[in-house]
C-alpha cells in the first residue's frame, strides 16, 4: 500500500521565497546523500526519537511483504542525534519523491554542537498514514526486517549501513543497536 504524500508535502511548505533550507535526516538521509549540499553539520532534535515503526511498501520491502524502516515518534525529553544539511529549495522535489510512503515535512529547531541552533525541516512518518507499521518487539522488527527485501535492497542494510553511520559520528542509539544485534546474532 502506498500513502503517497508527495502532494500533502507540496502544499505544507512554500519554499518558493527562499534561496536555501536547512534539512534534518536521522535515518537513509545519514548514509546515503544522493542530493546536492551546500553545507553538513551534526546536529540533533529534541523530543523526538528514532523507531523502526514505519512500513517500507517501496524501498525495502514490497506491498505484499512490506520491510520496516525509520520514523521519529514523539518522547518529551528525549534528543536524536543525526545531519542537518544546508540546501536549495529544489532538492525537496526529489526528497518528496525519495520519502513519497508515508512522510510529511515538519518544521523543527535544529541543534548543533556549539549552541548555535537553527529552523529547519524534516520528514516524520506518523501512525496516519497507510504505510504504517508500528511499535513490536525487537524480536518481531529483526524477524520482519531480515525476511524482506525491496527495490531498493535487502531491508538488513538499511539497518546496518545506519547503524554504521551512527558509529562513525559517535552517536548512541539502543534502538538501532539493539535490533542491530539481533539482525547479527541470527
Ligand atoms: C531520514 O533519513 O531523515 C528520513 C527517513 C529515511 O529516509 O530513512
Amino acid at each position: 500500500m502506498s500513502a503517497n504524500t508527495i502532494a500533502d508535502n507540496r502544499h505544507r511548505h512554500n519554499l518558493e521565497a527562499m534561496t536555501e533550507i536547512w534539512l534534518f535526516g536521522y535515518g537513509s538521509l545519514l548514509y546515503k546523500i544522493d542530493f546536492p549540499v551546500l553545507e553538513q553539520r551534526k546536529a540533533s532534535v529534541r523530543h523526538w526519537v528514532r523507531r523502526f515503526w514505519q512500513g517500507s511498501h517501496d524501498h525495502r520491502g514490497t506491498p505484499d511483504a512490506p520491510g520496516r524502516v525509520l520514523t521519529l515518534v514523539e518522547e518529551q525529553g528525549s534528543l536524536c542525534q543525526g545531519l542537518a544539511f544546508r540546501v536549495e529549495p529544489g532538492v525537496f522535489e526529489h526528497l518528496d519523491h525519495r520519502e513519497k510512503n508515508g512522510y510529511l515535512r515538519h518544521c523543527a529547531t535544529l541543534l548543533f554542537a556549539d549552541g548555535e541552533q537553527t529552523e529547519g525541516l524534516l520528514y516524520v512518518a506518523d501512525e496516519n498514514n497507510a504505510a504504517w507499521a508500528g511499535p513490536a518487539s525487537i524480536t518481531r522488527i529483526a524477524r520482519q526486517i531480515k525476511a524482506s527485501v525491496g527495490p531498493s535492497g535487502r531491508n538488513e542494510d538499511y539497518v546496518l549501513k545506519l547503524a554504521d553511520a551512527l558509529r562513525a559520528f559517535d552517536y548512541e542509539d539502543e534502538h538501532v543497536f539493539s535490533i542491530e544485534r539481533a539482525l547479527l546474532s541470527e
